[in-house]
């Protein structure tokens, strides 16, 4: 039996490849679960998970929430805007309220980085089990996102056993505004740790050049790197010399709520350069699958006919696989063990 030794998840930059390998077995497990007309599994009864979202989510928060159903805790989600946050309740007292009525889990989402991992540090001084779940932090990280998007690479490349090893050897291009998102950082090191290679590509104002000091360096605030043999990271400006050999590509959204100025003041350009569309697939030679986290803006990173092709855009099978591979993690986390057989 293997044991899951992280109690919080708050970024990917420290987890190992046996990390990776125990998420992606069991979110595989949960995705092929015979449930037998019973819609579900008894693992979590008794448990409470509570989500805590600081901002907008349309799928992290359902798919957290649907995946604890899914194992038969008990949910209750929190709403700031009518909280006692509104009466300038700080985060931490909120957060020990929620652990005082029993939660187990909770699930946070906020605008400022590291805020779950202050959580977190504050809830552990108190000697309580709670354990926090970064559902998106600020620009830094969002890991379930990275776990999801990776079993969904590794189902496509080796449906058979989507585990890190499909992905090894891999060259995965990550175009957009990788700047603002906590999305392209998490992918960055749970694609590397498996071995693949990545390609940020962005315009300079997108993906300014101190991004280059990933390229040479183990993850920021990890001094000794878990994984052994970890993936290139290189930069491209031009999308079609970074699409010639790739074998995946991710677009990201542009996040126009975190631009304090206007980085890109022509969309249609940006789209010309930057957009993914099928003739610019087709012109990269072989078919590869096309990655987005949502939400999409249709015309401005990806055309509509594309992010539409359920034959390249893995959109939808991102979305299904993120209840599997989230039902994984609040189990691993929940229980602090791996599969126990096969
Ligand atoms: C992303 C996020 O919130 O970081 N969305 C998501 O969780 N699926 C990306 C985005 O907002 O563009």
């Amino acid at each position: 039996m293997s044991k899951w030794k992280h109690k919080h998840i708050l970024d990917l930059a420290s987890f190992s490849l046996e990390d990776y390998s125990s998420v992606m077995e069991l979110s595989h497990r949960f995705r092929n679960q015979p449930l037998k007309g019973v819609r579900k599994l008894p693992a979590l009864q008794g448990r409470l998970v509570s989500t805590l979202f600081f901002e907008p989510s349309t799928r992290t928060r359902s798919s957290f929430e649907l995946a604890a159903k899914n194992l038969s805790a008990d949910v209750q989600s929190f709403t700031p805007s009518t909280s006692s946050i509104s009466k300038g309740e700080s985060l931490i007292d909120t957060a020990l309220t929620y652990v005082a009525m029993g939660a187990d889990i909770l699930i946070v989402r906020h605008n400022c980085a590291n805020v779950p991992e202050q959580l977190a540090n504050e809830l552990d001084k108190t000697k309580t089990n709670t354990s926090i779940l970064n559902a998106g932090d600020g620009l830094h990280s969002h890991p379930s996102q990275g776990l999801l998007d990776l079993y969904t690479l590794a189902n496509h490349f080796k449906p058979e056993q989507p585990l890190p090893i499909a992905l090894s050897g891999k060259r995965i291009v990550i175009v957009g505004d990788i700047l603002h998102s906590r999305v392209a950082r998490s992918n960055l090191w749970a694609l590397t740790g498996c071995g693949a290679d990545v390609i940020l590509c962005g315009p300079s104002s997108l993906l300014p050049s101190c991004f280059s000091e990933f390229v040479s360096s183990p993850p920021p605030g990890i001094s000794n790197d878990p994984v052994v043999n970890r993936g290139q990271i290189s930069i491209k400006r031009d999308l079609d010399e970074a699409l010639c050999d790739a074998d995946a590509v991710m677009t990201l959204r542009l996040q126009k709520e975190r631009m304090h100025e206007n980085l890109i003041t022509d969309l249609r350009r940006y789209h010309y350069e930057y957009g993914l569309t099928h003739e610019r697939l087709k012109s990269c030679g072989k078919k590869i699958p096309v990655l987005h986290p949502g939400p999409a803006n249709r015309g401005v990173e990806i055309s509509s006919s594309l992010l539409e092709d359920r034959s390249i855009c893995l959109i939808e099978e991102q979305v299904k696989n993120g209840i599997s591979v989230r039902m994984a993690i609040l189990y691993l986390v929940a229980t602090g063990k791996g599969l126990t057989s096969k």
